[in-house]
């Protein structure tokens, strides 16, 4: 099969293109997907350099991506006959315990409980943009953060993969969102659903928050991390939360604020990309390709990824 592979971990150029990939053999409770396209995610980028060695586990031939659009090929002998079969159209985040063979291929492998149904007002490019972020987002703002109507919540990076599927769903919760993005973003921002955009690069977010909100928000989300994580501590109500999908770098500071410090590291959740398929079928949820590239122009998507300025989401498409 095609498929992009990584021997050693480096800059774009490690990522190698081959036609002749083994097509991975699914176990007892998997699914095999024929891949139509695979997103690409910042995590991508820190794999492909190292970044994560220390973490999970990692070997070599490593093909990379966790998220998939594509059509059932085949399914384990021990899955349940009533579920997906051969033929159905499937969006799933691909991670697994063991990093390498991911979803930069003609084929991949995932427990079939992770795998469901893909919206079906979307292109494969499109659902293959929505797992792994969409469910950073649910996983950040209903699970860890429990966001209620009548809320209001800080989202940074409100343009990027993660804060747009955040803006969206905050305001489907019921929620008031301000978010930050540069200027050239806010147009988006605003169609995205947002209440209040702060252009960070033109001050310190924190005087835009509390001149709105004095006594500050219920909750923050950091999608960027370091100081920016230090700083939203400043914008939440004391008894409110800051959940963070970044390194909590700052978490003594946050507690010393009066608010609750929270992890996510998002995890494969069917039921949950199930949902979030309903929302997008009922239009309360929609993604934005910003680049299409052909598999073969994997090093491409990552060094557009790695510039950290896209406003949406990355795909590779994958012929065949
Ligand atoms: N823990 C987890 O499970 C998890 C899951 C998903 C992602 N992540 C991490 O979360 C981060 C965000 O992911 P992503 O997919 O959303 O990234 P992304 O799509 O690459 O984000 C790009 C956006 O970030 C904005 N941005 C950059 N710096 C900013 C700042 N200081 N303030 C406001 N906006 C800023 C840019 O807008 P401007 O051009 O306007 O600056 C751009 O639109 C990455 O580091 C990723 O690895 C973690």
């Amino acid at each position: 099969m095609k498929a992009i592979c990584l021997r050693q971990f480096g800059g774009p150029e490690v990522l190698e293109y081959h036609e002749d990939f083994p097509i991975p053999v699914p176990g007892d409770q998997d699914v095999l997907i024929r891949v139509k396209a695979a997103g690409v995610n910042p995590v991508d980028w820190k794999i492909r350099e190292g970044l994560l060695q220390g973490r999970l586990p990692h070997t070599f031939p490593l093909i990379p991506g966790w998220d998939a659009a594509g059509v059932v090929e085949a399914v384990g002998d021990g899955t349940n006959p009533s579920s997906l079969k051969p033929g159905d159209e499937v969006y799933a985040y691909c991670r697994k315990p063991l990093i390498q063979q991911g979803t930069y291929a003609e084929y991949c492998t995932m427990t079939m409980d992770h795998v469901v149904r893909k919206p079906s007002v979307l292109s494969f490019s499109e659902a293959a943009s929505i797992p792994l972020a969409g469910l950073t987002a649910y996983q950040s703002l209903v699970d860890a953060a429990k966001v209620g109507a009548g809320q209001t919540v800080l989202i940074h990076a409100g343009a990027g993969g993660v804060g747009g599927f955040a803006i969206q769903i905050a305001k489907h919760l019921g929620a008031t969102v301000i978010t930050t993005g540069s200027a050239e973003k806010h147009a988006y921002l605003c169609a995205l659903g947002a209440d209040v955009v702060i252009d960070y690069t033109a001050g310190d977010f924190r005087e835009a928050v509390s001149q709105r909100y004095p006594d500050g928000v219920d909750v923050a989300f950091d999608t960027v991390g370091g100081d920016v994580q230090r700083a939203s501590a400043d914008c939440v109500k004391s008894g409110g939360a800051l959940v963070s999908i970044l390194a909590l770098e700052h978490e003594a500071y946050v507690r010393s604020r009066g608010v609750e410090p929270l992890y996510v590291f998002v995890a494969p959740n069917g039921p949950q990309l199930a949902r979030l398929a309903s929302w997008i079928e009922q239009g309360a949820l929609k993604t934005r390709i910003a680049g299409s590239y052909p598999l073969q122009e994997a090093a491409e998507a990552h060094r557009a990824i790695q510039t950290g300025r896209t406003a949406g989401k990355l795909v590779l498409t994958i012929d065949g």
